[in-house]
């Protein structure tokens, strides 16, 4: 008898765990025999590609790879079926909508249902297919743990992980030189990352998306530090985190189909700021960037992502489709696409995460 084909694709920026999900599903899928796996290459560009780029996840595809970082299945936070990049005469490109298309490959393929791990953006792509009638269940990914309608995503804690470790490093060579370090960790709109690694590592200053800051209370802060005999101090930066009344650090890209600006580089803008405002003490500057994403998921993430993968093919069977997979109050459900990109997950800053951070002396810059 022919087997149900289930395509599972991962979407957007990559984040450690993401095999750890595509292992659980298809170890998952092994008890139910009359099922089998595939993962289209890209997201979907695997399947709107000639010739197609899809291949079959079995045990043998999956063996060991929860450990690894990254995606077997590759991924792309670049165009999409519903704005796909075409080049016109004139060198110039444009977007089209592939999507009706897409909807056609699955059922000609005869895919009987999809599993999608992505963010944000993957999310809301996942809700139009599933709008278009595709049997789809959403996997929530990001290290920004930005997403809406779950306590955490996986890749996060890990990112975390990666960023308090660089913390630690800069604290001893900060402390020998009697410097200000500013490290810069990723978050866009949500300074997850940056609040847990400065409560994590200890930092004087964390400066978020949430709370735009003022630089004189900065550098005032810092100045107290130096004022107190301790001779050094260190700041958490938000990628995304921007002055009052200021901007956020950014460049447009220049990539075919990619609709971000492109972040990184607000630790360079603070130290001038901080100069101008007259702190007088050495700065200097660590971007993190993308090592936050790279490399083999910690424990927890590794768990997380597998409870999500087994999650996700118990959804298939129970056909719960236009649903997510979500983690909440040390659980894990299944709640509405829609829930999930309705909103997005700030951090609150009335939360007591944050009444956890000033009551260990951590400025805001507010
Ligand atoms: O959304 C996750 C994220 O890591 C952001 O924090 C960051 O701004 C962005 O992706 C970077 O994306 P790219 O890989 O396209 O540079």
């Amino acid at each position: 008898m022919a087997k149900k084909k289930l395509l599972v694709v991962t979407g957007g920026g990559d984040c450690p765990g993401l095999n750890a999900v595509i292992r659980a599903i298809v170890k998952r899928a092994a008890q139910s025999p009359d099922w089998e796996v595939w993962g289209s290459i890209e997201a979907y560009n695997g399947l709107l590609r000639t010739p197609k780029e899809i291949v079959l996840l079995d045990s043998a595809a999956v063996a060991g790879i929860h450990v690894r970082g990254g995606t077997i299945i590759k991924t792309t936070n670049k165009g999409g079926p519903f704005s796909w990049p075409v080049q016109n005469p004139d060198g110039s490109w444009s977007a089209v909508d592939r999507s009706d298309e897409l909807v056609e490959i699955l059922r000609q393929e005869g895919f009987q249902a999809v599993i999608s791990i992505g963010g944000d953006g993957s999310q809301r792509i996942s809700k139009a297919l599933y709008d278009k009638g595709v049997p789809i269940i959403g996997v929530p990914k990001t290290i920004d743990n930005d997403l809406a309608a779950t306590d955490f995503t996986f890749g996060f804690q890990t990112a975390v992980q990666i960023a308090t470790e660089s913390f630690d490093r800069l604290v001893s060579t900060a402390e020998s030189h009697h410097r200000v370090m500013i490290m810069e960790v990723m978050g866009r709109h949500a300074g997850w990352i940056a609040l847990h690694t400065a409560i994590a590592g200890g930092a004087e200053v964390c400066l978020i998306p949430e709370i735009p800051y003022d630089i004189h209370k900065v550098a005032q802060r810092l100045h107290q530090r130096f004022n107190n005999g301790r001779g050094f101090a260190h700041v958490v930066i938000a990628e995304g985190a921007k002055p009052k009344d200021g901007t956020i650090t950014a460049r447009l890209a220049t990539e075919v189909g990619y609709e971000n600006l492109r972040l990184g580089g607000v630790a360079y803008q603070l130290s001038a700021q901080l100069r101008a405002a007259g702190l007088t003490a050495d700065i200097r500057e660590t971007v993190l960037g993308h090592v936050q994403r790279g490399g083999t998921p910690i424990a927890f993430d590794r768990v997380l992502a597998t409870q999500f993968g087994v999650k996700a093919f118990e959804m298939v069977l129970a056909e719960q489709f236009g649903q997510m997979v979500s983690y909440r109050n040390n659980t894990i459900v299944s709640v509405p696409l829609q829930e999930a990109i309705a909103n997005y997950n700030y951090v609150q800053v009335d939360s007591f995460l944050i009444q956890t951070a000033r009551g260990v002396g951590i400025s805001f810059g507010d």
